[in-house]
């Protein structure tokens, strides 16, 4: 659609959580036009719902070269080492300076910033704010830095795509925006440097620990715009989400892994320990691990979910340390105090994404990533706990440096669209695409499951696609739910694609037709860009 009304800035910041809201609070310290771009309000991304906290080598005796260590097993052989060291070297004094910007983490009785641990971490390295709320606590902070900064905002505004010039620079975005006054309806954004900080898109699965707005809308931009994505087979799956009873969908309540790191038990229905024997870190094995360990457990004894005991923390930690998690528990009628919380794996988060270097450029001139959306390389094929608000604030601060050094410019000719657009889907095949991943694509994959998902998602793009060019009456209306479903059936696609291709299991991309690490013809990534007559 044209636009109907525009905003010339020097930067425009898509997304408002510790990736977005970092980069253009820097952008505009450095004095560049910044407008910042939101789908939904300012704090209503993932970063508000993150528990555990920050990894960051803070701790006495503790170092950067450790957390490369514990980062690099946990990612399977498939991170950048260069960009795990940037994020582990760097990543301590951008802790700092966001306390600067008014966070407040829990501290010791001596004043240190108090650290716990979490799965794959061999020490305590993880800061935490409000007990279990460190990312409320961060976004608290940003978006009260960014207010008092009078940054340009713009909420409820989905992004499109994206706009380039003549050469293929950037050159904005196109947004649909409702009820936002004098930027009512589709618009667009002028700018010669987009960073894409959208979060993840964890919506494609039923059951995920992401709000609704997680529904992978920088990668489908990108995809679309021709950009190069990587590594995104390789969905995360939390091991410890509440059980809310069979066929729950939607967002799930998160039961922190540093409810495990300090101490919290994962048993079966007879209270046994399943993973004392299994790994030298038992229920603090990285994230793989446990939740394959849980799902075996859950084949084993036909049942949907397992328990995560800690009635021995008592009530006064309960609810000092976990208050978040505690009235959670409660609000579904379980207290942790009394009784073991049952517990199973859900989606979580997207260790690929847009592909880029250690500058947060991506392969589009003037287009960045960052945070989730990003493929940066310290994830390799499974995130180290804790490891993703850092990423957004480590590669913040470099895209912002790398803009203010080195402005891009965007040409003079007329701007135009990206020609290639994918058919617009009705709202209501949401539910469709997140079961049909759930069945073929979730924890537990195969050759067949895959194979059956991709023929299926074929089916409704195939479909979409006629009605879009036979013109038909009954074509999706153009508005936030049907772009989000849409969006969800680009990166449904090519994660299917992905994962098909990756006949091997390694970190999260769990294979049971393929069971063995297979080092000698997958020690590589995927890597997908998407040409016109690919859509
Ligand atoms: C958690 O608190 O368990 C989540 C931390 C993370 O995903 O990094």
């Amino acid at each position: 659609p044209a636009p109907g009304w525009s905003i010339d800035a020097d930067v425009v910041v898509v997304g408002s959580g510790v990736a977005g809201l970092t980069t253009a609070l820097r952008c505009a310290a450095a004095g560049l036009a910044t407008v910042v771009v939101t789908k939904a309000r300012l704090d209503d991304g993932s970063t508000r719902w993150a528990q555990g906290g920050v990894a960051a080598a803070l701790g006495e005796g503790d170092t950067p070269e450790q957390h490369l260590d514990d980062t690099l097993v946990a990612g399977a052989g498939l991170c950048d080492e260069a960009a795990v060291r940037t994020l582990v070297t760097e990543g301590p004094d951008a802790v700092r300076r966001l306390i600067g910007i008014g966070a407040h983490f829990d501290t010791t009785d001596d004043g240190d910033i108090a650290l716990t641990r979490e799965g794959g971490h061999h020490r305590r390295r993880i800061a935490h704010a409000g007990g279990d709320a460190t990312g409320a606590e961060i976004s608290r902070a940003l978006v009260e830095a960014v207010r008092s900064a009078a940054l340009h905002t713009v909420e409820n505004a989905l992004v499109l795509d994206l706009l380039t010039d003549a050469e293929g620079r950037t050159a904005g975005v196109t947004l649909h925006v409702m009820g936002e006054g004098q930027h009512d309806g589709v618009g667009a954004v002028h700018a010669p440097a987009v960073v894409l900080a959208t979060g993840g898109m964890g919506q494609v699965f039923s059951a995920t620990t992401n709000p609704p707005v997680s529904t992978g809308d920088g990668v489908a931009l990108a995809l679309r715009a021709g950009a190069e994505v990587a590594d995104l087979e390789f969905v995360q799956f939390h091991p410890s989400v509440l059980f809310l009873g069979a066929g729950s969908e939607g967002q799930q309540p998160l039961v922190s892994e540093a409810v495990r790191g300090e101490g919290a038990h994962l048993v079966d229905a007879h209270g046994t320990r399943f993973m004392v024997g299994q790994h030298e870190l038992a229920e603090l094995a990285p994230r793989d691990i446990v939740a394959k360990a849980i799902i075996r457990q859950m084949q084993l004894h036909g049942t949907e979910h397992m328990y995560l005991d800690a009635r021995h923390f008592g009530a006064e930690m309960w609810e000092q340390r976990f208050p978040t998690i505690l009235a959670a528990c409660r609000a579904h009628g379980i207290d942790p105090v009394t009784e073991p919380v049952p517990i199973a794996p859900a989606a979580h988060h997207a260790s690929g994404g847009i592909r880029t270097d250690l500058r947060g450029r991506t392969t589009v001139p003037g287009l960045y990533a960052c945070g989730e959306v990003a493929c940066t390389g310290v994830h390799g094929a499974n995130r180290l706990a804790s490891n993703s608000l850092l990423e957004g604030l480590v590669f913040a601060e470099r895209i912002a440096a790398d803009i203010v050094a080195d402005r891009p410019r965007a040409g003079a000719e007329a701007v135009v669209t990206h020609p290639v657009a994918s058919p617009l889907l009705a709202p209501e095949a949401r539910g469709t695409i997140q079961r049909i991943m759930t069945r073929g694509a979730g924890v537990l994959r195969s050759a067949d499951s895959l194979a059956t998902a991709a023929e299926e998602l074929e089916d409704l793009h195939r479909s979409a696609a006629l009605k879009a060019g036979a013109a038909e009456p009954k074509l999706a209306v153009p508005g936030v739910e049907a772009w989000e479903v849409t969006n969800l059936l680009l990166v449904s696609r090519v994660l299917v694609a992905a994962a098909r291709s990756r006949e091997e299991t390694r970190g999260c991309h769990w294979r049971e037709d393929r069971p063995e690490r297979d080092d000698e013809s997958w020690r590589r990534h995927i890597v997908v860009r998407l040409t016109p007559d690919r859509q």
